[in-house]
């Protein structure tokens, strides 16, 4: 009855809907589902951020519409959070924004700087936000493929000239979600110097920055020369699993911090002040609890690389995040299939994150370890049959 805007029918059908009906259908069916597929923490929010929370929700002065870019005193912890961990220094006042999740961020980034038909550079398989984010704005993105033999980084000397004059904006996430691949220095280096020299924007998705199990990752924001070409987004989600929370913040070269500013000033009034004051308590309180669910997600990791290794699947353990990105060989989404109706585990398939994900299925290790111990038997199992 009601025509959708060209904007809204440019957007992707949601690949995965097959797959989520066949799921429902066998828990339905009394299956016992093991589900690797959604990037969610399932471990709760660490307690002392609960407790003050509870003691924002009481304080009647954060019931009103909360400040523009965020409360001074949240802003000044992100400051003192990238100072510690990073050595970055980023002024408060002009160089953060706070945010209802990175994800709000990242979709809006786009309106403050794309003109109908400028370009994206967008790495794939990623995150879908940057693209969709992309065409919301009216603009083009541009597919960058990350694969094994480039280790999962876009070879940006290989984009043609006519794109590269209409690029606006490149997005780039590490540690990467899905392929669970770091950046080296150098490689962010020569990204910095890329946008410089061609007058684009680096949006750096920082959303795993502490999810790490060997060398912390490289902080994009301690670069020189990462403030004058580029922003950060990063969140309080998947370091203290606050996904539901719904609280993170930009950072970095004030012209972009301010521009996302007017833009939000103007569609949404802000992140709930008690967030923001649980959010202090977070990043100034204790740090041990973070430490912790590294070594959670570290003894996952290695129950499911022996698991996967057992099953004889050939994998290299991440580094970091919570995602395994495991070679199949053929059809990804088949593959899900086989592994769902055969074995009752759900995977995503590595091709609902873009054309070069094909071959690969992404496991999210948020489930427990005995489960993925049960997982691993399964699979070995099934994997042999088929
Ligand atoms: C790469 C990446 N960036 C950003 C986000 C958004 O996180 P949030 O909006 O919770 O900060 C996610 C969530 O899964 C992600 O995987």
């Amino acid at each position: 009855m009601f025509e959708a805007s060209a904007r809204l029918k440019k957007l992707p059908p949601y690949l995965f809907a097959e797959i989520d009906r066949k799921k429902k259908k066998l828990i339905a069916d009394g299956v016992d589902i093991i589900d690797f597929g959604i990037g969610d923490p399932d471990l709760p929010t660490p307690a002392n951020i609960i407790e003050a929370m509870k003691k924002g929700v009481d304080n009647s002065a954060f019931h009103r519409y909360p400040l523009g870019k965020g409360t001074p005193k949240f802003r000044k912890a992100i400051a003192g959070f990238y100072k510690k961990n990073y050595d970055a220094v980023l002024n408060p006042d002009e160089e953060i924004a706070v945010l209802i999740g990175s994800k709000e961020g990242i979709a809006h980034f786009p309106w403050a700087f794309l003109n109908a038909g400028d370009v994206s550079l967008v790495p794939e398989p990623c995150y879908p936000v940057y693209h969709i984010g992309t065409v919301l704005a009216e603009g083009v993105p541009f597919f960058m493929p990350l694969t094994a033999d480039n280790i999962f980084f876009p070879e940006l000397g290989r984009i043609p000239a006519d794109v590269l004059q209409k690029a606006k904006i490149l997005f780039l996430n590490y540690p990467n979600n899905p392929t669970a691949a770091f950046a080296t220095k150098d490689s962010l280096l020569d990204a910095i110097k890329f946008c410089k020299k061609n007058g684009i924007i680096l949006v750096y998705d920082a959303a795993y920055s502490e999810i790490y199990f060997e060398e912390k990752p490289v902080s994009f924001l301690s670069l020189p020369g990462a403030k004058e070409v580029g922003i950060e987004f990063n969140s309080l989600s998947k370091t203290y699993n606050m996904t539901g929370w719904r609280v993170g913040w930009a950072c970095g070269n004030k012209e972009l911090i301010a521009a996302l500013a007017k833009i939000k000033e103007n569609i949404d009034s802000g992140t709930f002040e008690a967030i923001q004051f649980a959010g202090i308590e977070a990043l100034e309180g204790g740090q041990e609890t973070v430490e912790n669910l590294r070594k959670i997600y570290r003894g996952r990791r290695d129950a499911l690389a022996r698991g996967l290794r057992d099953a004889g699947f050939e994998v290299s353990a991440p580094k970091g995040t919570f995602y395994f990105w495991v070679k199949v060989q053929g059809s990804s989404i088949e593959c899900a299939n086989y592994f769902l109706e055969k074995g009752g585990i759900v995977a995503t398939p590595g091709v609902g994150f873009g054309p070069s994900g094909e071959g690969y299925l992404r496991f999210s290790f948020t489930i427990g370890e005995e489960r993925i111990k049960q997982a691993a038997g399964r699979i070995k199992e099934i994997w042999k049959k088929r």
